[in-house]
């Protein structure tokens, strides 16, 4: 699967196959996170594989838009260090998550990112997961052979692009 195709056909998926997921995809998802751009190469990023049904459970509880979490055979968590790039951790690290994403997807997993950094979930989950104090939990992903096909649009490409000034629509 080349790139664009990649990216034009993944979705989120939210709903998997009990079919357990292989350690060597999880590894070599995480590898194309890890060659992420970041700001000075700072590579602000940790991950957390969770694979245990119980504490997959427990963040379903504590998500309130991530029950599937429960079902998903795997669960990543995306941790941000913020000592190592203050302004720009949650860029850096957004982008290791899409890298994951776009990996899995050409793997045929499918996967679901769910927003955690300052949401009311992210306490929790840093206590759950035994995360230390300074570190950001930036987002939870879902991991898991999918059991559906969603569609999804996106707004047109000359409705959000602009020629050399803001509101001119031609070259
Ligand atoms: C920062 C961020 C937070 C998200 N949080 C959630 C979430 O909490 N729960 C969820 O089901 N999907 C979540 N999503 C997935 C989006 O809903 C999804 O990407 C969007 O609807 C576009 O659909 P697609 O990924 O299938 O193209 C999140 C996506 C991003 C980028």
């Amino acid at each position: 699967m080349d790139v664009m195709e990649a990216i034009k056909t993944r979705r989120s998926i939210r709903k998997y196959k009990s079919t357990p997921v292989e350690d060597e995809k999880i590894i070599e998802c995480l590898e194309a996170a890890r060659w992420a751009p970041s700001a000075n190469n700072s590579q602000p990023w940790e991950f957390l594989v969770v694979k245990n049904p119980e504490t997959r459970r427990k963040l379903a509880e504590i998500h309130r838009y991530g029950r599937f979490m429960a079902d998903s055979p795997v669960v990543v968590v995306f941790i941000a260090d913020p000592g190592r790039s203050s302004n720009w951790y949650h860029g850096d690290v957004a982008v290791s998550v899409q890298n994951f994403l776009l990996a899995a997807h050409s793997m045929g997993l499918g996967t679901c990112w769910m927003g955690v950094l300052n949401t009311p979930f992210e306490e929790p989950i840093r206590k759950l997961l035994g995360i230390p104090d300074g570190l950001r939990v930036l987002c939870t992903v879902s991991v898991g052979y999918p059991d559906e096909k969603p569609g999804r649009n996106r707004r047109p490409l000359e409705e959000i692009t602009h020629w050399e000034k803001y509101g001119l629509k031609s070259k």
